[in-house]
Order: structure tokens, then C-alpha cells, then sequence
């Protein structure tokens, strides 16, 4: 039977601080009640100490799930990493990662891809699986998007928090692991979601700090209008090709942006409430964070061979669908 990627273990990290929406409140011009019935987020993770990055909050969402699993740093092959808040522009953040938790067999490299982080590096570690090259596979989703976060925005900062996700990739040949992915970039739609400044584009100088270009930009109603007709169709289309219907579908793992996104595309599925996984509440929309986070919370009622359909959409624009066939009882 051929070679498919399976995930075989989860991680999951969230930073201790908690900012409420009644924080916010004290922040910006916003209200609790808008907060919630206009996204669902109650409140948000916040990595507050000094010198503190992204690569510390994966460092202990990976060897919190190696411990579970039993299984040491060294025998790790490969570290894909999504994240659009590295911890430096370069090394990658693979690179610093590998180094606090002794990964000192494996080799690796950050994806950038915004909300489809996660999505793009599992489906590029999906392929170094399936090549026969690699038995191991450690698959990061992280953001510390209050580093790029204007607290004086109310158009941003009431969405994003902290956090980190992973998975650990193996070879299966039982028919379970990933099965079908269809992943879309749209360059078109970049300056509705992006950091303007920091990169070759506008590099930093007095003037981008003073026209705070170093922060996220969004307009928030355009990519709204995508996220919810993408994320919909592709999901659609990933159960259509492969004969999945609403009740051969056992689970929704969404991009956790909106509560409203994550409904459309649910009802655009033809899904139960119940089958669809939403933790935004608790942690906001953390980017490359959130399909990990949804993964690692309900890792409980996950069965062996449940049929699962992750999607999101993000900046970029990027957007995709993977399905899966879940590869273990929960212990
Ligand atoms: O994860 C990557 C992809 N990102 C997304 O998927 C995010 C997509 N966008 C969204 O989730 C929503 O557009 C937001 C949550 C960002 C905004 O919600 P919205 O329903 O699209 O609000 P809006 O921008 O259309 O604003 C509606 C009203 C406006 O007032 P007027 O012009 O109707 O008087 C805004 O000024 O709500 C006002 N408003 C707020 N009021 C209280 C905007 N932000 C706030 C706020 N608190 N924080």
C-alpha cells in the first residue's frame, strides 16, 4: 500500500497572560458585546516577557508533545514551521527552535503563508513523508502576533492573540493519514491583509515606525467577504472530489477568525454544529496557531479513522483544505 503522512501525536501552547475583551474594552473604543457577536472571541493569550518569541512558545508546545509520545529530540528528521512573526527575519525560526529543544539530527525551514501557515508546511512535510525520505516529521504552527499587533487599533487588536501548535508526521501504510489537499494563493489580494513595512519592500526606517507600518493592516470587511466565499467553496470542493458527504464527515478543523467565517463554511458543508471544532472563545485568532491549537484542545474525541477536513484563509491571499483520515484512538 503506498506511503501516507499521518499525524501520530499533538502539542499545543498558549502563553499564561489573558487579555479580555473588558481589557479592550479599557484600550480602544469597543464593546464586549461587539466583540463577541461580531467574532465569537471572549479573550485572547498575550506573550508578555521580555525577550520571550515565537520560538519559545513552540519549543514548549514540540517537547510537551514528545514527552507525551515518548520520543527524543534527536530522532526528529525535519521541522516545517509556519509563522508570519519569526523570531528574527532570518535564521528561520525552524533554526532557532531546533537548537532550544536539541533537535540536533534534524534539518528544517519556516513556510510563510499567514493563516495558511500550518496548512501549507503539513501538506509540504505530507510530500518529504511520502517520498520515502523521512520517518519523522515535526510540524509547527506559531504566532506572537502582538509583537506586529496596534493596541490602538480597534480594527485589529480585538482579533489577534499568541499561541502555538504542532504535530508530529509519520509514515502510515494502513490507508489512514492525509488523502486530498488543495491549496490556493492569490497575490492579487495582498494589501487587504499584510505588514506593510520591515521587509525589501519599505524597510524600516524613522518614518515607518512613526506611520506604524511595522503593525498588521487589514480591512477587515474585504477579506471578510473572501474568507467567507473561499474558505466555503474549497472545503465544498475538498468533501465533493472525494465522495464525502455531510455525514461521512466526522470533523471541521477551521482557521479560527471569525465565528461568522467558521459558521458560513460549516453550513456551506452542510455540516452539525457538533462536528465542527471552534476554540476561538478562549484564544482569538492566533495565524499559523489555530488548525495546531483546534487539533491538540479536542484531541480526546478524536477516533482512529474519523474522516477530518482542516481549511483556512489568510493574508496573501492563501487558502486551502486538507482532508485527512484521523490515525489514533485517543489513550
Ligand atoms: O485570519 C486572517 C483573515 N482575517 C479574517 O478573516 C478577518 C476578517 N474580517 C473580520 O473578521 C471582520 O471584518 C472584523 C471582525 C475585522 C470586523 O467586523 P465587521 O463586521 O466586518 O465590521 P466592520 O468593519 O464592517 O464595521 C462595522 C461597524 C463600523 O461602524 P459603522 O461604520 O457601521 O458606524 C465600525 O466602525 O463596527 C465598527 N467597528 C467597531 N465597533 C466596536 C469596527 N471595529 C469595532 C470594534 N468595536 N472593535
Amino acid at each position: 500500500m503506498k506511503i501516507q503522512a499521518a499525524i501520530t501525536a499533538v502539542g499545543g501552547f498558549v502563553p499564561e497572560t489573558v487579555l479580555t475583551n473588558f481589557d479592550l474594552e479599557k484600550m480602544v473604543d469597543t464593546t464586549d458585546e461587539w466583540i463577541r457577536t461580531r467574532t465569537g472571541i471572549v479573550e485572547r493569550h498575550i506573550l508578555k516577557e521580555q525577550g520571550k518569541a515565537s520560538s519559545d512558545m513552540a519549543a514548549k508546545a514540540v517537547l510537551g508533545m514528545l514527552e507525551k509520545r515518548g520520543i527524543s529530540p534527536l530522532e526528529i528528521d525535519v521541522i516545517v514551521l509556519g509563522t508570519v512573526t519569526g523570531d528574527y527575519i532570518f535564521p528561520a525560526t525552524a533554526n532557532v527552535l531546533a537548537d532550544k529543544i536539541g533537535a540536533k539530527n534534524a534539518w528544517g525551514f519556516d513556510v510563510s503563508a499567514a493563516c495558511s501557515g500550518f496548512l501549507f508546511s503539513l501538506e509540504t512535510a505530507s510530500r518529504f513523508i511520502q517520498s520515502g525520505a523521512y520517518k519523522k516529521i515535526v510540524v509547527v504552527g506559531v504566532d506572537k502576533m502582538s509583537a506586529i499587533t496596534d493596541y490602538s487599533d480597534r480594527n485589529t487588536c480585538i482579533i489577534f492573540g499568541d499561541g502555538a501548535g504542532c504535530v508530529l508526521l509519520e509514515p502510515n501504510e494502513e490507508g489512514l493519514g492525509i488523502v486530498d489537499s488543495i491549496l490556493k494563493v492569490d497575490g492579487s489580494g495582498r494589501e487587504w491583509l499584510y505588514q506593510p513595512a520591515g521587509g525589501s519592500m519599505n524597510p524600516p526606517t524613522e518614518e515607518t515606525v512613526r506611520n506604524k507600518q511595522h503593525y498588521v493592516h487589514q480591512e477587515g470587511k474585504t477579506v471578510f467577504k473572501f474568507a467567507v466565499t473561499n474558505m466555503a467553496d474549497v472545503s465544498y470542493a475538498i468533501m465533493q472530489r472525494n465522495g464525502l458527504t455531510a455525514d461521512t464527515v466526522n470533523w471541521l478543523v477551521p482557521h479560527q477568525a471569525n465565528l461568522r467565517i467558521i459558521d458560513a463554511t460549516a453550513e456551506r458543508m452542510g455540516l452539525d454544529k457538533s462536528k465542527v471544532l471552534v476554540n476561538i472563545q478562549h484564544y482569538g485568532n492566533t495565524t499559523s496557531g489555530t488548525l495546531p491549537l483546534c487539533l491538540f484542545d479536542f484531541e480526546k474525541q478524536f477516533k482512529k479513522g474519523d474522516n477530518m477536513i482542516l481549511s483556512t484563509f489568510g493574508g496573501g491571499f492563501t487558502w486551502g483544505s486538507i482532508y485527512l483520515k484521523w490515525a489514533y484512538d485517543p489513550s
